[in-house]
């Protein structure tokens, strides 16, 4: 008896190695506990007001969200001066409820902006000195609106070329290369808790993309701008090779200081699907996860969109799709399963 109560004593005194959890994660809310960094989806909004089965999933699953269109400019005052809050509010109001944190997305992009702010600037009838207070306005009534809110910005989206350059919009061709550090620091003028990120899509492998956009982070610090995260977006298709140096480019990043989340993730495919497809597929989504795992820094892992029922990719990218964890009948696919059985090194 007494060696058996010893054996016992003993097992159950050794430490379980960092990776062991007691058990497997049940759903994606008990994987992000488990290791500690949060897992968030975009929202589609009118999928979240009218759809049961969806609002089900989105708050059972998601630790973290995203709003997929509701937060962006043409969303948000899509005439001038009047504001449109509805949608939004839809968004945090619904993650308050869910002990979901928010991700604020976007305030300053060349995307979906609204026709009276291009066309202003088009035609002459908007110049440089007005632009930039009505950048600076837009930015001030956004962040406030949510203060305390909103645990992360994206401040600027995408302002880096392909080939390294700095992408040529109306910001940066009227206001001057200026424009960014002046976004984050009316966005921390507004809310000095949010976390302010730069965010970027081929930011995980694109060379270029990556050195410019270290050098304008570097040089930002420089000038003491209060910019805190990196996002690397993480579009994938799997008719391309995974990135495979992505954890060493977010460790490039984090050793900046910053923080690191995948902000955008989703693995396209070319349709039809098959299975062979779709465990392909699976392979890209837990690598995604491994990678964020092995960076400390990295705290956030968000997917664009958790099911195949609302995705952007079928109407930008011809003949693809099934780019989500849940097909369209919210069914979990292979690569819901390869995310739970990622073991998180932490
Ligand atoms: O709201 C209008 C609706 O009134 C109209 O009837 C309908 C007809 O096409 O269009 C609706 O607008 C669409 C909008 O999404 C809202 O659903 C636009 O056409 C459509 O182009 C727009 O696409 C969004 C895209 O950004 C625009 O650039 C996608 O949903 C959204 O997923 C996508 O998200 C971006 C991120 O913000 C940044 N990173 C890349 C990512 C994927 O492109």
């Amino acid at each position: 008896m007494k060696p058996l109560i010893i054996a016992l004593a003993l097992v159950l005194a050794a430490p379980l190695p960092a990776y062991a959890h007691p058990r497997a994660p049940r759903d994606l809310r008990e994987l992000a506990h488990q290791s500690g960094i949060r897992i968030g989806t975009a929202v589609d909004i009118a999928a979240l007001r009218g759809e049961a089965d969806y609002r089900k999933v989105l708050n059972r699953e998601f630790t973290h969200v995203t709003a997929e269109n509701a937060m962006k400019w043409e969303s948000v005052e899509p005439q001038r001066g009047v504001y449109t809050w509805a949608d939004a509010d839809t968004l945090v109001d619904n993650a308050r409820r869910n002990g979901q944190r928010v991700r604020g997305h976007t305030l300053v992009w060349h995307n979906q902006l609204p026709a009276w702010l291009t066309a202003g600037v088009a035609d002459g009838t908007i110049g440089n000195d007005e632009l930039r207070s009505i950048l600076r306005d837009h930015i001030t009534t956004e962040v406030r609106r949510y203060k305390g809110k909103i645990r992360a910005w994206d401040v600027v989206n995408e302002v880096v070329e392909e080939d390294g350059t700095m992408r040529k919009t109306i910001w940066l061709d009227r206001l001057g290369p200026g424009y960014i550090a002046d976004a984050f620091r009316w966005a921390h003028r507004a809310d000095p808790q949010a976390k302010l990120f730069i965010n970027d899509y081929n930011l995980e492998w694109n060379a270029p993309k990556i050195e410019t956009t270290l050098a304008l982070v570097k040089d930002l610090q420089a000038r003491g701008v209060p910019i805190h995260g990196a996002g690397f977006q993480g579009h994938l298709g799997i008719q391309y090779d995974y990135p495979g140096d992505w954890a060493n480019v977010m460790r490039r990043f984090a050793d900046l200081g910053l923080e690191i989340a995948v902000t955008e993730l989703d693995a396209r495919m070319v349709l039809p699907v098959t299975e062979e497809k779709l465990e392909t597929q699976a392979t890209y989504y837990s690598r995604a996860l491994t990678d964020c795992l092995s960076v400390a820094a990295c705290k956030e892992l968000t997917v664009w969109g958790f099911t195949d029922r609302h995705s952007w990719v079928p109407g930008w990218f011809d003949g693809q799709g099934s780019a989500c964890l849940f097909d369209e009948n919210l069914a979990k696919k292979p690569a819901y399963r390869a995310l739970l059985a990622v073991r998180s090194p932490r």
